[in-house]
Order: structure tokens, then sequence, then C-alpha cells
């Protein structure tokens, strides 16, 4: 059954566990995601980019959106629109079905330029009262993602910030988390500590200086009933680095956000776990292991079923390293 953001996170902060939000785009996903689900016994959040909306059409991410939800009845699922960079993109989300929206107010609305606070303020808390008047939840975010090895932002993976950034910005400040809060009323609050989008999160395997979890932790201390949110969260597990390359494939060696620190951000508050590029190259070292041990094949689905059943596999690991799994 379809439920809100705020009924999924209430839930999982009594229960203690975390739950991830994975992107979809296309049918294969949405059946990826739900196998999981239901192998698990999880609740979970779909979540779809301003950029899924575009490649898949908005009547027919609902339409699937609803058919997921009649094939797995028993599943908790949160529909959520993944970085709104405006108040329409929230509003059209809403009116398609969705039960959850981010309003990401920490860039503006061309998604790539910081806004100052007060921006942030004003367009998360009018999508707030909008969305609260219709029942739908709304995530916020304070702080934006980037690198704090290089100051680097994300404009290189094709969206985030452009330019160079302090650490000031790329790291989310408690005594604003709890203003920016209490003004924009959000149901979940994302925070930048260091992760970005993408694959190429860190050159080396991160500690505390390049992963603030020290941030979660003290953010939490001053909030401890607001429900965090984990951006960047993919792991990049070298064993699918190592598919993709083995395949024909050219990824240079990167590091990504450890499992194991998820879950102890788990235990300090972080109950949503933004995961993308983690599926994206489950399924992509599928489709290039079958185009290259298979040259003749010429079915599509013959790749898209390996591609769907390692989504599939990865997004139970999670469940299972959450705390999800045995929640639904
Ligand atoms: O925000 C990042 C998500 O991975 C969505 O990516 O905008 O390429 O769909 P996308
Ligand atoms: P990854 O690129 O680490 O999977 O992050 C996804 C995300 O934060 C979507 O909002
Ligand atoms: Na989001
Ligand atoms: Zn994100």
């Amino acid at each position: 059954a379809l439920i809100t953001l705020r009924q999924l996170l209430d839930h999982a902060a009594e229960q203690g566990y975390g739950v991830p939000a994975f992107n979809i785009n296309n049918m294969e996903q949405g059946l990826a995601i739900m196998e999981a689900a239901r192998a698990c016994d999880a609740p979970v959040i779909i979540q779809a980019s301003r950029g899924a909306r575009s490649y898949a059409n908005d009547i027919m991410l609902a339409k699937m959106i609803e058919a997921l939800a009649a094939i797995y009845p028993e599943i908790p699922l949160c529909m959520h629109q993944d970085h709104g960079n405006n108040e329409a993109t929230c509003m059209t989300a809403i009116r398609h079905g969705f039960t959850s929206v981010m309003m990401d107010g920490s860039l503006k609305a061309d998604a790539k330029t910081p806004a100052d606070y007060d921006y942030n303020v004003d367009i998360t808390a009018r999508v707030s009262h909008m969305a609260h008047w219709v029942g739908a939840s709304v995530e916020g975010e304070l702080g934006v993602l980037g690198s704090l090895e290089t100051g680097e932002s994300e404009a290189e993976d094709g969206h985030g910030a452009e330019g160079k950034l302090d650490h000031s910005q790329l790291l989310t400040d408690p005594d604003q988390a709890v203003d920016f809060v209490k003004k924009t009323q959000v149901d979940a609050l994302a925070i930048a500590c260091g992760t970005s989008h993408g694959a190429y999160k860190f050159s080396r395997k991160p500690d505390g200086e390049i992963l603030a979890m020290s941030v979660i932790e003290a953010i939490h201390k001053k909030l401890p009933d607001t429900h965090l949110v984990m951006h960047g969260s993919s792991s990049v597990p070298q064993e699918l680095q190592d598919i993709i390359n083995a395949f024909g494939g050219a990824m240079p060696q990167t590091f990504g956000v450890p499992v194991e620190e998820i879950v102890r951000g788990i235990k300090m508050g972080v109950r949503k776990v933004n995961i993308d590029t983690d599926c994206r190259m489950a399924m992509t070292g599928q489709f290039r292991r079958i185009a290259q041990q298979t040259p003749s094949e010429f079915d599509p689905r013959k790749f898209l079923k390996p591609a769907m059943d390692a989504m599939r596999d990865l997004c139970k690991q999670r469940l299972e390293a959450f705390g999800t799994a045995g929640q639904a």
C-alpha cells in the first residue's frame, strides 16, 4: 500500500531502522526494488528524479507506481520526488500520486547554483505548507553536497552545484539545522556530510576527514526527533566496479560510502538513505557481461532479466544491512 514518508520514517525511528530510497526510471528497476522488498518483508521508498520524470513520462511513472502497489499489496511503499527544484515540480509530483516530495532549496531552481539560507527557508516552507494541506510529506536539504577532499562540487556528473565550495557550505551547521526545521516544518532533513552523487565520491576509503559522520551526530543531538536523510549514499562496491571493468568497462578506481558507516548513521538518526549509483552499476555490469559473453544475443530481455536480478540482490543487501528487513 502507498504510504507517506512521514508514516514510514516515524515507524523507522520508533523501531530504530533506516530505509533505503532507491531511484526508479523504468519498469525493471521498479520490479527489482519490489521483489527485494517482498523477499525480505521490508517497507521501501521509491524515488524519481526530474530526469526520471522526463525520461519515463509522468503518466507512465504514475501508472507504474500504481501497478507496483497492486502487484505487491503487502509492501508499504512511499513514492517520493527526488530533488525537486521548485514549487511546480513538487506539486505536479503530488498531482501524479507521489506521497512525498523533496524540495531541494540548497540550490537555486537551476539545480546548479548554491542558494542562500533565506531562499532555502522560503521556498521549502512554501512547499511544506502546500504539501501538508494535501497530506503529502516533505524533505528539505540544508548544506550542499560535494567533496571535502577537493572542495569540488558535482558538476562533472551533470547535476549538483557548480564550482568550488568551502567547508562551511559542504557541512550542515547543526544550529542552522534547528532553525531550518522550525521554520520549514519539513518531515525529513537531508544533510551534507561530505558525500556526493555518482560513482566518484572519494579517492580512498573514507575516514572521518572526508566523510564527516560527526556532523550527523551533532545534528541528531540538537534535533533528536527529526528524520535525517543521507544523499549520495551508494557504496560503489569493488565487486561491481570489477564486473564492469572485466567486461569492457573503463571506470577508474573509486570509493563510495561504506555500508558500515551508513549503519552507524542509522544509529545516529539517519532514516532515509538515497541510493541510485549502486543500482545503476549492478544493472550495467550485467549488460556488459551478457554483451561480451553472448555476442550473438539480441533479445533485450536476455540483458534486462540478469540486470534486474542483480539490482534486486543489491537492494536486498541494503534492506538487510539497514534493518529494514522484517519491518513491512
Ligand atoms: O540526484 C541524483 C540521482 O542519482 C538522480 O540522478 O538526475 O541522473 O536521474 P538523475
Ligand atoms: P548515489 O549517487 O550515491 O547513489 O546517490 C543518490 C542520491 O542521493 C539520489 O538523491
Ligand atoms: Na530525495
Ligand atoms: Zn540526492
